[in-house]
């Protein structure tokens, strides 16, 4: 219906524009002015006028939101819909938290990890991160729930550690997901895979990757997804884009945006206008972040892959 009715099938909500991180590839960073970020209660508004299929919540950090279990609360309304990520650099999770944001309904924690050892303390600019996570993400693994992704952005830094990725998770017991770089957000190229050695190593990587792959679905991303990925960087984009209409960001401050990296503001009540004025004269294709390559495609391949991708991890 979403899709016929050219609603959203994926609301992105940055809850927040502050994080805990210096992250070498984002523009986020730090505190920020919070006085005027939405409350709790503003996010059903939000739901219904929207009605997405999927919902992630993410930042800036989220966790440094004191209230984002009333937020999940609010947002899941006592149902099983939408299919809600908490997008999180996790340096502010506990188990308790953990625990907290399962029973309000976050039903995939994506994890983001850049290295597979310190090396993710000093790209992020938080010391001690890597331990952190080394000590809680395979603890809460063990409680069996298999609602923990680490999510993984492909950079020049880390093409490397692709495989290396893989074997953290298989350790920790977690799923996995790829994203790629996008220059956009910094304007800095240093991180995209630019020479005929990164993209050779780019390719070796996943294809070890692709030949791990087994019935579990541990490696979250469809074959044609990483597929993509390998275009994306080979051709320098992606054109195709449907920003604004098959997904949306709402911002910290209850703005509509296209993306995280456009920054066209909109009314709640000026969706339409988005589609008309953005989306339909969109030529942007500098990323291929993980919300594009979930709904470029298709809708039979949607339905095919993506659900799939979404709610059967191993
Ligand atoms: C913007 S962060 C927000 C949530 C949380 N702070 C975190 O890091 O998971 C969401 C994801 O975007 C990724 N990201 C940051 N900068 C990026 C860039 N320039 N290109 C692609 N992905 C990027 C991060 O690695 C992270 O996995
Ligand atoms: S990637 Fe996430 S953790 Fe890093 S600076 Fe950006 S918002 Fe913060
Ligand atoms: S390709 Fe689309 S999602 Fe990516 S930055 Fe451009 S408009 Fe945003």
């Amino acid at each position: 219906m979403n899709w016929l009715a050219e609603r959203p099938i994926v609301v992105s909500f940055e809850v927040t524009d502050a994080c805990t991180c210096w992250c070498k590839h984002c523009d986020h960073g730090g505190p920020r002015d919070e006085s005027r970020n939405l409350k709790p209660a503003d996010y059903r508004r939000y739901m219904e006028a929207l009605r997405p299929c999927v919902v992630q919540v993410s930042g800036g950090e989220p966790l440094m939101r004191e209230d984002v279990v009333e937020i999940v609360r609010t947002i899941k309304n006592g149902s099983g819909v939408p299919y809600t990520i908490l997008v999180s650099n996790w340096s502010n999770m506990t188990e308790a938290k953990y625990l907290a944001l399962a029973e309000a309904g976050i039903d995939q924690f994506s994890v983001s990890l850049d290295f597979p050892d310190e090396r993710h303390d000093d790209f992020r600019a938080y010391p001690g991160l890597y331990r952190h996570l080394k000590d809680l993400v395979p603890r809460l693994a063990k409680l069996g729930r298999d609602d923990i992704v680490l999510n993984s952005c492909i950079t020049s830094e880390n093409v490397h550690e692709i495989g290396a990725l893989a074997d953290q998770a298989r350790e920790w017991g977690v799923n996995l997901c790829y994203s790629a770089y996008s220059a956009r957000r910094t304007g800095c190229r240093d991180y995209f895979l630019e020479t005929p050695e990164q993209l050779a190593v780019l390719n070796a990587q996943l294809d070890r990757v692709e030949a791990r792959r087994d019935e579990s679905n541990w490696i979250v991303n469809a074959p044609t997804t990483l597929d993509a990925t390998r275009r994306y960087f080979a051709n320098k984009g992606m054109p195709g884009c449907q920003a604004g209409r098959r997904f949306l960001v709402v911002t910290a401050t209850g703005e509509l945006q296209p993306c995280s990296m456009q920054f066209q503001r909109y009314d709640l009540t000026d969706r339409s206008r988005m589609i008309s004025e953005f989306t339909s004269n969109n030529r942007c294709d500098e990323c291929y972040v993980s919300i594009r390559s979930y709904l470029d495609k298709s809708f039979p391949q949607l339905l095919q892959e993506n659900v799939r991708e979404f709610l059967s991890m191993k």
